[in-house]
């Protein structure tokens, strides 16, 4: 059986949520802009384009001569730190605050638009003196804190290139990423709070530079964040207080080509080792502001905006610090962990600064769903309007209970499809415009092609399933893999001749819409029936024993694959079914019921957590090799690394089916 037969009978949603006349009313997005950007797709860019302030106006919208390099705005001139700051503040929105921060422990400040300008201009004069100029990299070791913020608009302020390394990663991963870009400064604080705690970031820089590992980087800039003592390396190590505190307020922005590059950014492939995917400037910033404009529905005057990614990751990059800094927004952003210090922190801080806008991960969804709604039940919740998902999959059971129990099912939904590579949002309903599907991220915004393709590349009807893949260059595509372009070539390029290939599988159903399946690695094999995990997951949540489940093909003689699935389940509904409930059988039936007897898993193994990087992605194959019996892999990016021996200790004490 084919790929796109075997999911075909997938997906069946048949709920569908359009949106509230007053919401239509308001709304940024139109639908005309659809019809729009068909009709002048380049046209409709520049537009786009024009709406930021470029001190020397482009004539060309896209270059594509030397394609899969693109070149947007290519004779245009920019600077993006200017257009994040300095332009608000001339604009009249130097009192609008735009950062509203945080901490962990409870202290908060705040920044307007005036006060973050001022700082980063003092920042950008702190680095220009440590000698960074147009195109040297810069990496950021930092917790979630507005110095993350301002050192990134500093570093592109100056045009050059920052690589952000999440604050989780070990030492290990700081050092390859330093010598891969060879950073020239490194920013860092003594620590962070991360679970009720102070944690130490700067041991983690020492060990990375230590006996001449990073010889590129010549001084290390120390935030002082948790007062926790630090070794001092004289030659090397300043601090940030002292450094911004000399330096003048005054720094005047200057012009980069538009393709000069902004920063570079990790993330992990089939190999080894990470790629570094290279963003540049007056395209990202396009595709950025908007979509964070028109995906959000964002009104700046009134909006409170939050997202909760952290900046070490895409996310951050384009939803935390370019997207809303470049519309004027005003923002929450906070240090710690959601359940910190205790399990409503999220909702609290929804409460106290009137969050109108919600941006978050299925994933956190889930395990809110898990501790229950009695907790989001205290506070209120009302000043939101519109909520987002990004980063996997969102089962339709957690996408309503995202509607329900935190929007007061008024909220439109936005759940957006997009990468690390992609730079910015690329499938996502348009609130307003947007009828939206439980599950489903519908549609590719104005001025973005997208396709769901058979093997050989071709579009599948609607109703079928195949490979996701993106057929025209878009304005915030990674421009290359940092120092290796032919692994961009062949890694995005090669599978399907001038087809961007996403490494998703995607399903059309009926209406066309668009429903992502995980990565194509994940799906499964079992007796040449094409299995997704996303669908088995999201069948496994949709019952009532499970809070959260995961999903692997296990290598089985009989069948080729077979279904192993590991699932938290919800103590207060088990409790509820009496102490000899099957499990197992249940469960195993369930499956059999809502998708068909093929998708029935061979095993169902009770665990109490999953293997999550800090990113919160499942490591699927983790479990894998747990289910196949065989030594656990590199946990290294783990964010618990504890939570694997749990689970293989698990498995054999015997509570398996
Ligand atoms: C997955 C995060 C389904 C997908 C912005 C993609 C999603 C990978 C969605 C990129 C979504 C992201 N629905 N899957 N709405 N958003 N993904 O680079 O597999 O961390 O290829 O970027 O996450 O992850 P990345």
């Amino acid at each position: 059986m084919s790929q796109s037969d075997a999911i075909e009978n997938l997906f069946e949603e048949h709920r569908v949520f359009a949106p509230a006349d007053e919401f239509t009313a308001q709304a940024v997005a139109q639908a005309s802009i659809y019809e729009q950007a068909t009709q002048d797709r380049l046209g409709f860019w520049a537009e786009q384009a024009n709406k930021l302030h470029w001190h020397k106006p482009f004539t060309k919208t896209l270059n594509w001569s030397e394609a899969p390099f693109a070149k947007w705005f290519e004779d245009g001139e920019i600077n993006v730190a200017y257009n994040c700051l300095d332009r608000n503040v001339l604009e009249g929105r130097g009192e609008r605050v735009a950062i509203h921060f945080e901490g962990e422990p409870g202290d908060t400040q705040t920044y307007t638009y005036s006060q973050l300008t001022e700082a980063v201009k003092r920042a950008a004069n702190v680095l220009n003196g440590l000698g960074v100029t147009k195109g040297d990299r810069v990496a950021i070791y930092l917790p979630l804190i507005p110095e993350a913020i301002i050192s990134m608009l500093a570093v592109a302020r100056l045009g050059a290139i920052h690589s952000v390394v999440f604050g989780g990663f070990s030492a290990d991963s700081l050092a390859t990423r330093i010598q891969d870009a060879g950073a020239k400064l490194v920013i860092t604080a003594d620590g962070g709070y991360r679970r009720g705690k102070a944690s130490a970031l700067k041991p983690a820089v020492d060990e990375a530079l230590g006996t001449n590992n990073c010889p590129s980087v010549e001084h290390v800039l120390v935030v002082k964040r948790t007062e926790q003592p630090v070794e001092w390396f004289e030659t090397t190590d300043i601090w940030w207080h002292e450094a911004m505190a000399e330096a003048s307020p005054e720094h005047e922005a200057q012009a980069f080509e538009a393709e000069n590059p902004l920063f570079i950014l990790y993330t992990s492939g089939t190999t080894g080792k990470p790629k570094g995917i290279l963003h540049t400037t007056g395209g990202y910033l396009t595709q950025a502001a908007f979509t964070h404009r028109n995906v959000f529905d964002l009104h700046p005057e009134t909006d409170v905006y939050w997202c909760t990614a952290d900046v070490g990751w895409i996310t951050g990059h384009s939803y935390v610090v370019y997207g809303p800094l470049a519309n004027g927004a005003t923002q929450v952003i906070y240090e710690g962990t959601p359940d910190s210090p205790h399990p409503g922190r999220w909702w609290e801080i929804i409460q106290k600064y009137g969050v109108t806008i919600l941006y978050t991960a299925p994933t956190a969804i889930r395990s809110f769903m898990k501790l229950g709604r009695s907790i989001p039940d205290q506070f209120d919740l009302s000043s939101l309007r519109l909520l987002g998902s990004v980063g996997e999959p969102i089962n339709p059971e957690a996408w309503m209970w995202y509607r329900e129990v935190i929007g007061g099912n008024r909220c439109p939904i936005v759940d957006t499809w997009w990468q690390t590579e992609t730079g910015a949002i690329m499938i996502s309903p348009l609130p307003g415009v947007t009828h939206a599907k439980p599950g489903s991220a519908q549609v590719p915004i104005p001025g973005i092609s997208a396709r769901v393709v058979d093997e050989h590349g071709h579009e599948v009807d609607n109703n079928h399933g195949g490979y996701l893949t993106l057929t025209e260059p878009w304005p915030s595509m990674l421009r290359g893999i940092w120092g290796d372009p032919e692994r961009f070539v062949d890694t995005y390029w090669s599978r399907f001749e001038g087809q961007y290939f996403a490494g998703d599988g995607a399903k059309k159903d009926a209406d066309g819409d668009i429903w992502l399946l995980g990565r194509v690695d994940d799906v499964m094999n079992v007796s040449g029936h094409r299995l997704s995990t996303t669908e088995l997951e999201s069948a496994l949540v949709a019952h009532p024993w499970v809070a959260e489940a995961a999903v692997v093909g296990a290598r089985d003689e009989v069948t080729g694959q077979a279904i192993v699935a590991f699932v938290i389940l919800r103590q207060d509904q088990l409790e509820a079914a009496g102490a000899d409930a099957d499990v197992s059988r249940v469960l195993r039936e369930h499956v059999a019921r809502e998708i068909g007897p093929i998708a029935k898993p061979r095993q169902i193994l009770v665990v109490s957590e999953l293997p999550k990087t800090r990113s919160g992605k499942i490591m699927r194959r983790l479990l894998r090799d747990v289910a196949e019996d065989r030594p656990i892999g590199d946990v290294t990016t783990l964010a618990d690394s504890g939570v694997m021996g749990a689970i293989a200790g698990k498995l054999s004490t015997g509570a398996q089916d």
